[in-house]
C-alpha cells in the first residue's frame, strides 16, 4: 500500500517536471522567436555577394585579383602587397595599432578588414575612396602604403610579367590592352567582393536557435536595447553611415590618442564632419584588434564600453558589456575556401 503511493507521487512528480521543462522550452522558443524578430529589424543575414554594376564578379577577374592581392613587385621597394597589410590569416586585418608600407612608412590609421568590405557606403575611416576598386586604384600611388611615383609605373611593371598579360586578357577579354591599372583595381574588387563571411549570427537570424550561446542571445538584446544599432545596423553591422566619433565626450580622453585626428573633415571641410568617421563595420570584429581609427585599444571590452560612455552617454555595466562582447564573437564568420590558399605569383623567367 504504502510503496504504490510512493511510486504514484514519483508519477506526479515526474509529470509536473516534464510539464514545467515543455513549458519553460516554449517560452524560451518563443523568446527566441521574437529576439530574431527583433533582430531582423535592424540587422541581417549577410547577403550571398556583395555584387557592383559597373564591375561584373567573374571567375577569371577573381583569380586574377586574388594574384595581385599578393603581389609585391608593384611596390617601390618590392617589399608590400595587399596581403601584408591584410593578411587572411590574420583576418584580413594586420593586428598592429598603424599600419606600415614601403621602407617602414607608418600608416595614419589603424587598418580595418577587408572582409564584407565592399558591402559599405565607402571605404576607408574617413570615407574618402568610393568603392573597392577605387581604394584599390588609388593604393598602389599612396605614399604610405605601395608609395609607387605613377600608375604608368604599376602598369610597366605588370606587363614585364608575360603570365600577366595572359591573365589580364583572360579576364578582360574585350580590352585590346588589358593590362591597365583600372583593371588591376577592377580584378582586386570582384576578388574583395568575394570575401563574405557567414557568422553563427546568420544562421540564428535564418532560424537556427541553437547557433547563439545563452550569453550571446543575451548580448543581441542588450546590443538592440541599448542603442548601438542606431549607428551599427544593417548585414554588415556597420558600414552604412558617418557619426561623430566622441558625442557625448570628445573620444581623446579615453582612446589616449597621441594624435588628434579630425576625421572626414579632412575630406569635406565642413565644420560638422570634425572628428566624424564611417560607422565601422563589426563583422570579425572579435579578430580585428587593435580597435579605433587610431588602433589605440586593445580589448573589446574596452572598446564597448567606450563606446556605451561616448557614443551613448551611458555608463554600461559589466555584465552588459560582457554580454554584448559574447555577441561580437558570434559575428566571427568563416572565410571562403578559395580565400584560404595562396597563390602562385608569374615569374620574369
Ligand atoms: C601599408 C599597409 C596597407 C597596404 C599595402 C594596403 N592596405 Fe588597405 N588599408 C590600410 C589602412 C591603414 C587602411 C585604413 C586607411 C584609412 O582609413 O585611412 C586600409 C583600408 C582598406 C580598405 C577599406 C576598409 C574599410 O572598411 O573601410 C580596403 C577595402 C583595403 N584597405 C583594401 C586594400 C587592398 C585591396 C590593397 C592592395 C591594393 C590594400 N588595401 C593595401 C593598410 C594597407
Ligand atoms: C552614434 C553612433 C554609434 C553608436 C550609438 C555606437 N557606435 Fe560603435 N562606432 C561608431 C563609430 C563612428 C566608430 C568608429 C570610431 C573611430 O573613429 O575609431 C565606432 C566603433 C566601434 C567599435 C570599434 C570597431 C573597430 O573595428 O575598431 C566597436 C567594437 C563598436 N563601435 C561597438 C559598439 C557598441 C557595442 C555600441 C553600443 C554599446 C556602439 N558601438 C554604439 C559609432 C557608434
Amino acid at each position: 500500500m504504502i510503496v504504490t503511493e510512493v511510486k504514484e507521487k514519483k508519477t506526479w512528480l515526474l509529470t509536473l517536471f516534464v510539464l514545467l521543462f515543455a513549458i519553460a522550452g516554449t517560452a524560451f522558443a518563443a523568446d527566441d522567436d521574437a529576439l530574431i524578430k527583433r533582430a531582423l529589424q535592424v540587422l541581417g543575414p549577410l547577403p550571398a555577394s556583395m555584387p557592383s554594376e559597373e564591375n561584373p564578379i567573374t571567375p577569371e577577374k577573381v583569380r586574377l585579383g586574388k594574384i595581385l592581392f599578393y603581389e609585391p613587385r608593384i611596390s617601390l621597394d618590392g617589399t608590400v602587397s595587399c596581403s601584408k597589410c591584410h593578411p587572411i590569416a590574420l583576418y584580413a586585418a594586420d593586428g598592429l595599432r598603424k599600419s606600415v608600407g614601403h621602407n617602414c612608412t607608418e600608416n595614419p590609421r589603424n587598418d580595418p578588414t577587408v572582409f564584407n568590405a565592399a558591402g559599405q557606403i565607402s571605404e576607408h575611416w574617413i570615407g574618402n575612396r568610393t568603392s573597392v576598386e577605387d581604394q584599390a586604384k588609388q593604393a598602389v600611388i599612396g605614399p604610405p602604403s605601395f608609395g609607387m611615383p605613377s600608375y604608368e609605373s604599376v602598369e610597366k611593371v605588370l606587363r614585364a610579367y608575360k603570365q600577366y598579360e595572359l591573365l589580364f586578357k583572360a579576364a578582360f577579354p574585350l580590352d585590346k590592352e588589358p593590362a591597365t591599372i583600372d583593371n588591376f583595381a577592377k580584378a582586386i574588387g570582384a576578388f574583395e567582393r568575394t570575401l563574405i563571411t557567414p557568422a553563427p549570427l546568420d544562421a540564428f537570424l535564418k532560424g537556427n536557435k541553437d547557433a547563439l550561446t545563452a550569453q550571446q542571445k543575451s548580448g543581441l538584446g542588450t546590443f538592440i536595447d541599448r542603442g548601438c544599432v542606431g549607428c551599427h545596423f544593417g548585414p554588415f553591422i556597420g558600414g552604412q553611415m558617418y557619426q561623430k566619433f566622441g558625442i557625448f565626450e570628445p573620444y581623446q580622453k579615453y582612446t589616449k590618442s597621441e594624435k588628434v585626428d579630425e576625421g572626414r573633415f579632412a575630406v569635406t571641410k565642413n565644420e560638422t564632419d570634425r572628428y566624424v568617421f564611417k560607422v565601422p563595420v563589426l563583422r570579425n570584429v572579435a579578430m580585428t584588434s587593435p580597435y579605433f581609427h587610431d588602433g589605440s585599444v586593445d580589448k573589446l571590452e574596452e572598446a564597448v564600453w567606450i563606446m556605451g560612455k561616448i557614443q551613448l552617454g551611458k555608463d554600461l555595466p559589466k555584465e552588459q558589456v560582457q554580454d554584448i562582447v559574447a555577441f561580437l564573437h558570434a559575428l566571427t564568420g568563416k572565410i571562403p575556401e578559395d580565400a584560404m590558399t595562396v597563390p602562385l605569383l608569374p615569374s620574369l623567367q
